[in-house]
Protein backbone atom coordinates (compact mmCIF):
# COMPACT_ATOMS: atom_id res chain seq x y z
CA UNK A 1 0.00 0.00 0.00
CA UNK A 2 2.70 2.17 1.10
CA UNK A 3 5.02 1.34 -1.75
CA UNK A 4 2.02 2.02 -4.33
CA UNK A 5 1.01 5.29 -3.17
CA UNK A 6 5.03 6.36 -3.51
CA UNK A 7 4.60 5.19 -7.41
CA UNK A 8 1.44 7.09 -7.87
CA UNK A 9 3.39 10.11 -6.32
CA UNK A 10 6.26 9.77 -8.21
CA UNK A 11 4.30 9.38 -11.68
CA UNK A 12 2.37 12.23 -10.48
CA UNK A 13 5.59 14.21 -10.18
CA UNK A 14 7.20 12.95 -13.06
CA UNK A 15 3.51 14.59 -15.40
CA UNK A 16 4.23 17.31 -13.30
CA UNK A 17 7.34 18.02 -14.87
CA UNK A 18 6.71 17.05 -18.56
CA UNK A 19 3.83 19.91 -18.20
CA UNK A 20 6.02 22.77 -16.80
CA UNK A 21 7.96 22.13 -19.15
CA UNK A 22 5.90 22.51 -22.36
CA UNK A 23 4.02 25.47 -21.83
CA UNK A 24 1.04 24.86 -24.60
CA UNK A 25 -1.36 22.38 -22.46
CA UNK A 26 1.13 19.94 -21.89
CA UNK A 27 1.09 18.97 -25.45
CA UNK A 28 2.38 20.77 -29.42
CA UNK A 29 5.83 22.55 -30.16
CA UNK A 30 7.48 24.48 -27.67
CA UNK A 31 6.00 28.27 -28.38
CA UNK A 32 9.82 29.60 -28.99
CA UNK A 33 9.69 27.40 -32.19
CA UNK A 34 6.87 27.95 -33.35
CA UNK A 35 6.03 30.52 -36.32
CA UNK A 36 3.85 33.35 -36.53
CA UNK A 37 1.72 33.32 -39.92
CA UNK A 38 3.34 36.77 -41.13
CA UNK A 39 6.96 38.10 -39.42
CA UNK A 40 7.46 41.39 -40.61
CA UNK A 41 11.23 43.53 -39.84
CA UNK A 42 10.39 46.83 -39.70
CA UNK A 43 13.64 49.09 -39.52
CA UNK A 44 12.31 52.98 -38.62
CA UNK A 45 15.02 55.41 -38.96
CA UNK A 46 14.51 57.87 -36.01
CA UNK A 47 12.04 59.44 -33.58
CA UNK A 48 13.15 63.26 -34.80
CA UNK A 49 9.55 64.52 -35.43
CA UNK A 50 6.35 64.01 -34.11
CA UNK A 51 4.91 63.07 -37.71
CA UNK A 52 8.25 59.82 -37.69
CA UNK A 53 6.67 59.03 -33.90
CA UNK A 54 3.14 58.64 -35.36
CA UNK A 55 4.30 56.86 -37.96
CA UNK A 56 5.94 53.88 -35.69
CA UNK A 57 2.55 54.02 -33.52
CA UNK A 58 0.39 53.59 -36.44
CA UNK A 59 2.72 50.66 -38.25
CA UNK A 60 2.52 49.14 -34.37
CA UNK A 61 -1.18 49.43 -34.58
CA UNK A 62 -1.81 48.00 -37.93
CA UNK A 63 0.66 44.81 -37.18
CA UNK A 64 -1.59 44.20 -34.29
CA UNK A 65 -4.56 44.89 -36.30
CA UNK A 66 -3.64 42.33 -38.75
CA UNK A 67 -2.00 39.91 -36.34
CA UNK A 68 1.41 40.46 -37.75
CA UNK A 69 3.93 40.15 -35.72
CA UNK A 70 6.31 43.16 -35.53
CA UNK A 71 9.91 43.18 -35.26
CA UNK A 72 10.50 46.72 -34.94
CA UNK A 73 13.95 48.34 -34.42
CA UNK A 74 15.06 52.35 -33.89
CA UNK A 75 17.80 53.56 -35.87
CA UNK A 76 18.18 56.79 -34.20
CA UNK A 77 19.07 58.74 -37.18
CA UNK A 78 21.76 56.12 -38.03
CA UNK A 79 22.36 54.54 -41.16
CA UNK A 80 24.81 52.01 -39.97
CA UNK A 81 22.29 51.13 -37.22
CA UNK A 82 19.19 50.52 -40.33
CA UNK A 83 21.74 48.77 -42.40
CA UNK A 84 22.50 46.28 -39.04
CA UNK A 85 18.77 46.18 -37.75
CA UNK A 86 18.51 44.54 -41.79
CA UNK A 87 20.87 42.02 -40.95
CA UNK A 88 19.40 40.66 -38.20
CA UNK A 89 15.80 40.71 -39.48
CA UNK A 90 17.71 38.42 -42.27
CA UNK A 91 19.67 36.27 -39.97
CA UNK A 92 16.08 35.60 -38.09
CA UNK A 93 14.77 34.67 -41.09
CA UNK A 94 11.92 37.19 -41.30
CA UNK A 95 8.83 36.66 -43.91
CA UNK A 96 9.56 40.54 -44.88
CA UNK A 97 11.67 43.54 -44.17
CA UNK A 98 9.91 46.71 -44.43
CA UNK A 99 12.52 50.23 -43.87
CA UNK A 100 12.43 54.11 -44.02
CA UNK A 101 15.28 54.97 -45.28
CA UNK A 102 17.22 57.74 -44.04
CA UNK A 103 19.03 58.76 -46.74
CA UNK A 104 18.87 57.50 -50.40
CA UNK A 105 22.27 56.57 -51.07
CA UNK A 106 24.27 53.00 -49.82
CA UNK A 107 21.99 50.44 -49.63
CA UNK A 108 23.15 48.32 -52.49
CA UNK A 109 24.87 45.55 -50.35
CA UNK A 110 22.46 44.94 -47.38
CA UNK A 111 20.04 44.80 -50.00
CA UNK A 112 21.53 42.19 -51.96
CA UNK A 113 22.03 39.90 -49.05
CA UNK A 114 17.78 39.93 -48.81
CA UNK A 115 17.47 39.23 -51.85
CA UNK A 116 19.82 36.43 -52.21
CA UNK A 117 18.03 35.58 -48.32
CA UNK A 118 14.85 35.11 -50.84
CA UNK A 119 13.34 38.51 -48.57
CA UNK A 120 11.19 40.58 -50.27
CA UNK A 121 12.00 44.11 -49.28
CA UNK A 122 9.07 47.20 -48.91
CA UNK A 123 10.48 50.69 -48.69
CA UNK A 124 7.93 52.69 -46.23
CA UNK A 125 7.99 56.47 -46.49
CA UNK A 126 11.54 57.43 -48.08
CA UNK A 127 12.91 55.81 -51.66
CA UNK A 128 16.62 55.03 -51.95
CA UNK A 129 18.61 55.47 -55.31
CA UNK A 130 20.00 52.51 -56.57
CA UNK A 131 21.07 51.56 -60.11
CA UNK A 132 19.53 47.97 -59.45
CA UNK A 133 15.88 48.19 -59.51
CA UNK A 134 15.32 44.67 -58.30
CA UNK A 135 16.42 45.46 -54.32
CA UNK A 136 13.56 46.34 -53.68
CA UNK A 137 9.61 45.86 -54.48
CA UNK A 138 7.30 48.99 -53.63
CA UNK A 139 7.61 51.86 -52.22
CA UNK A 140 4.68 52.80 -50.09
CA UNK A 141 4.82 56.89 -49.11
CA UNK A 142 3.99 60.30 -49.95
CA UNK A 143 4.61 62.38 -53.05
CA UNK A 144 6.80 64.97 -52.04
CA UNK A 145 7.39 66.48 -55.36
CA UNK A 146 3.60 67.43 -55.15
CA UNK A 147 3.80 68.42 -51.73
CA UNK A 148 6.69 70.62 -52.22
CA UNK A 149 4.82 71.96 -55.69
CA UNK A 150 1.33 72.49 -53.31
CA UNK A 151 3.84 74.74 -51.10
CA UNK A 152 4.96 77.33 -54.30
CA UNK A 153 1.13 77.30 -55.30
CA UNK A 154 0.34 78.32 -52.48
CA UNK A 155 2.57 81.05 -52.21
CA UNK A 156 1.87 82.28 -55.85
CA UNK A 157 -1.36 82.65 -54.76
CA UNK A 158 -0.67 84.32 -51.79
CA UNK A 159 1.85 86.75 -53.54
CA UNK A 160 -1.23 87.52 -55.91
CA UNK A 161 -3.59 88.19 -53.75
CA UNK A 162 -1.25 90.54 -51.55
CA UNK A 163 -0.33 92.25 -54.90
CA UNK A 164 4.00 91.41 -53.80
CA UNK A 165 6.68 92.26 -56.32
CA UNK A 166 9.42 90.72 -54.95
CA UNK A 167 9.32 87.96 -52.46
CA UNK A 168 12.80 86.91 -50.92
CA UNK A 169 12.01 83.37 -49.95
CA UNK A 170 14.66 81.28 -47.51
CA UNK A 171 14.05 77.65 -47.41
CA UNK A 172 14.69 74.84 -44.27
CA UNK A 173 15.59 71.86 -46.07
CA UNK A 174 15.21 68.56 -44.10
CA UNK A 175 17.99 65.68 -43.83
CA UNK A 176 20.46 66.15 -46.41
CA UNK A 177 20.10 63.44 -49.21
CA UNK A 178 16.81 62.30 -48.05
CA UNK A 179 13.91 61.90 -50.62
CA UNK A 180 11.35 64.45 -49.12
CA UNK A 181 14.45 67.11 -48.71
CA UNK A 182 15.46 66.47 -52.51
CA UNK A 183 11.98 65.98 -53.67
CA UNK A 184 10.10 69.09 -51.85
CA UNK A 185 13.13 71.04 -52.72
CA UNK A 186 12.47 70.15 -56.27
CA UNK A 187 8.83 70.35 -56.67
CA UNK A 188 9.25 73.69 -55.11
CA UNK A 189 11.57 75.31 -57.42
CA UNK A 190 10.16 74.41 -60.36
CA UNK A 191 6.45 75.69 -59.82
CA UNK A 192 7.88 78.85 -58.78
CA UNK A 193 10.90 79.08 -61.87
CA UNK A 194 9.11 81.37 -63.99
CA UNK A 195 7.51 83.26 -61.81
CA UNK A 196 9.67 86.30 -61.74
CA UNK A 197 9.00 87.63 -58.28
CA UNK A 198 10.13 84.70 -56.64
CA UNK A 199 13.94 84.92 -55.02
CA UNK A 200 15.61 81.83 -52.77
CA UNK A 201 17.75 84.02 -50.64
CA UNK A 202 19.15 80.55 -49.39
CA UNK A 203 18.36 76.83 -48.66
CA UNK A 204 20.30 75.58 -45.71
CA UNK A 205 19.60 72.51 -43.71
CA UNK A 206 17.70 71.94 -41.04
CA UNK A 207 17.68 68.08 -40.68
CA UNK A 208 14.01 67.61 -39.82
CA UNK A 209 14.71 69.29 -36.17
CA UNK A 210 13.32 71.21 -33.91
CA UNK A 211 16.90 72.35 -32.48
CA UNK A 212 18.42 72.84 -35.85
CA UNK A 213 15.00 74.70 -36.92
CA UNK A 214 15.66 77.62 -34.29
CA UNK A 215 19.41 77.18 -34.73
CA UNK A 216 19.51 77.96 -38.64
CA UNK A 217 16.61 80.59 -38.48
CA UNK A 218 18.94 82.53 -36.08
CA UNK A 219 21.65 82.40 -39.02
CA UNK A 220 18.96 83.26 -41.34
CA UNK A 221 18.16 86.59 -39.46
CA UNK A 222 21.26 87.52 -38.79
CA UNK A 223 22.29 87.27 -42.68
CA UNK A 224 19.09 88.81 -44.09
CA UNK A 225 16.83 90.29 -41.50
CA UNK A 226 13.84 92.11 -42.59
CA UNK A 227 14.78 90.96 -46.20
CA UNK A 228 13.13 87.90 -45.58
CA UNK A 229 9.36 87.76 -46.90
CA UNK A 230 8.53 84.03 -46.71
CA UNK A 231 9.67 80.92 -45.05
CA UNK A 232 9.19 77.63 -46.40
CA UNK A 233 10.08 74.28 -43.99
CA UNK A 234 10.29 71.23 -45.17
CA UNK A 235 8.40 70.05 -41.80
CA UNK A 236 6.57 71.06 -38.89
CA UNK A 237 9.38 70.43 -36.52
CA UNK A 238 11.72 72.87 -37.83
CA UNK A 239 8.96 75.48 -38.19
CA UNK A 240 8.17 75.37 -34.53
CA UNK A 241 11.88 75.69 -33.51
CA UNK A 242 12.36 78.82 -36.12
CA UNK A 243 8.55 80.84 -35.37
CA UNK A 244 10.32 82.14 -31.79
CA UNK A 245 13.18 83.12 -33.50
CA UNK A 246 11.54 85.36 -35.42
CA UNK A 247 9.23 86.61 -33.37
CA UNK A 248 12.36 87.73 -30.83
CA UNK A 249 13.22 89.80 -33.72
CA UNK A 250 9.73 91.55 -33.04
CA UNK A 251 8.42 90.67 -36.48
CA UNK A 252 4.89 88.50 -36.66
CA UNK A 253 5.18 85.43 -38.29
CA UNK A 254 2.00 84.92 -40.80
CA UNK A 255 1.94 88.10 -41.01
CA UNK A 256 4.91 89.94 -41.71
CA UNK A 257 6.49 87.03 -42.84
CA UNK A 258 4.51 84.08 -44.45
CA UNK A 259 5.54 81.12 -42.87
CA UNK A 260 4.95 77.60 -44.99
CA UNK A 261 5.03 74.07 -43.13
CA UNK A 262 4.67 70.19 -44.12
CA UNK A 263 3.91 67.49 -41.99
CA UNK A 264 -0.01 68.46 -40.55
CA UNK A 265 0.65 67.56 -37.46
CA UNK A 266 -1.68 68.70 -34.73
CA UNK A 267 0.76 71.15 -33.01
CA UNK A 268 1.22 72.78 -36.33
CA UNK A 269 -2.05 73.21 -37.10
CA UNK A 270 -2.77 74.63 -33.82
CA UNK A 271 -0.73 77.55 -34.67
CA UNK A 272 -1.83 77.74 -37.89
CA UNK A 273 -5.34 78.53 -36.08
CA UNK A 274 -3.83 81.49 -34.28
CA UNK A 275 -2.54 82.95 -37.54
CA UNK A 276 1.30 82.57 -36.96
CA UNK A 277 2.09 79.98 -39.98
CA UNK A 278 -0.25 80.53 -43.43
CA UNK A 279 0.24 77.10 -44.97
CA UNK A 280 0.18 73.85 -43.97
CA UNK A 281 0.67 70.90 -46.84
CA UNK A 282 -0.18 67.20 -45.42
CA UNK A 283 2.31 64.49 -45.35
CA UNK A 284 0.67 61.52 -43.87
CA UNK A 285 2.16 59.49 -41.43
CA UNK A 286 -0.64 56.37 -41.52
CA UNK A 287 1.03 54.29 -43.68
CA UNK A 288 0.65 51.31 -42.21
CA UNK A 289 -2.72 49.49 -43.45
CA UNK A 290 -1.12 49.74 -46.81
CA UNK A 291 2.34 47.94 -45.19
CA UNK A 292 0.53 45.39 -43.84
CA UNK A 293 -1.72 44.83 -46.67
CA UNK A 294 1.63 44.41 -48.82
CA UNK A 295 3.51 42.24 -47.03
CA UNK A 296 0.68 40.07 -46.69
CA UNK A 297 0.01 40.05 -51.00
CA UNK A 298 4.03 39.48 -50.96
CA UNK A 299 3.72 36.60 -48.13
CA UNK A 300 0.96 35.44 -50.82
CA UNK A 301 2.89 35.86 -53.69
CA UNK A 302 1.48 37.95 -54.84
CA UNK A 303 2.17 40.96 -57.20
CA UNK A 304 2.14 44.12 -55.68
CA UNK A 305 2.02 47.97 -57.21
CA UNK A 306 5.30 49.35 -57.21
CA UNK A 307 4.65 52.88 -56.11
CA UNK A 308 1.90 53.43 -53.14
CA UNK A 309 1.11 57.20 -52.54
CA UNK A 310 -1.51 58.35 -50.01
CA UNK A 311 -4.15 61.17 -51.01
CA UNK A 312 -3.01 64.20 -49.49
CA UNK A 313 -4.25 68.25 -49.01
CA UNK A 314 -3.17 71.24 -47.46
CA UNK A 315 -4.70 74.06 -45.12
CA UNK A 316 -4.59 77.37 -45.26
CA UNK A 317 -5.64 80.92 -44.25
CA UNK A 318 -7.56 80.92 -47.30
CA UNK A 319 -10.19 78.27 -45.75
CA UNK A 320 -12.01 78.30 -42.38
CA UNK A 321 -8.50 76.52 -40.87
CA UNK A 322 -11.10 76.59 -37.45
CA UNK A 323 -12.79 73.24 -38.63
CA UNK A 324 -9.74 71.30 -39.30
CA UNK A 325 -10.49 68.21 -36.80
CA UNK A 326 -7.81 66.83 -34.74
CA UNK A 327 -4.97 65.33 -36.41
CA UNK A 328 -3.84 61.94 -34.38
CA UNK A 329 -0.36 63.27 -34.62
O1 LIG B 1 10.01 61.46 -44.44
C1 LIG B 1 8.95 62.20 -43.92
C2 LIG B 1 9.49 63.36 -43.16
O2 LIG B 1 10.34 62.89 -42.14
C3 LIG B 1 8.47 64.23 -42.44
O3 LIG B 1 8.09 65.35 -43.16
C4 LIG B 1 9.27 64.69 -41.30
O4 LIG B 1 8.55 65.35 -40.29
C5 LIG B 1 9.97 63.46 -40.90
O5 LIG B 1 10.96 63.62 -40.02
Amino acid sequence: MFRGNKRVSLCLFIVFLLCISVPVGCVGKPESNEKPELLLGFSQLGSESAWRIGNTRDIEEQAENYGISLMLENANQKQENQIDAIRRFIAYQVDVIAFSPIVEEGWDNVLLEAKNAGIPVILVDRDISSENEDLTTCLIGADFYKEGVMAAEYLIRKADALGLENVNIVEITGTENSTPMRQRQAGFADTIKDDERMCILESIDGDFLKSRGAEVMRTLLEKYGDDIDVIFSHNDEMTLGALPEIEKTGRKPGKDVIIISIDGGQEAIDVLKEGKINCVVECTPRLGRELMETALKLKAGEKVDSVIHPKEVFFSDEEDVSKIPARGY
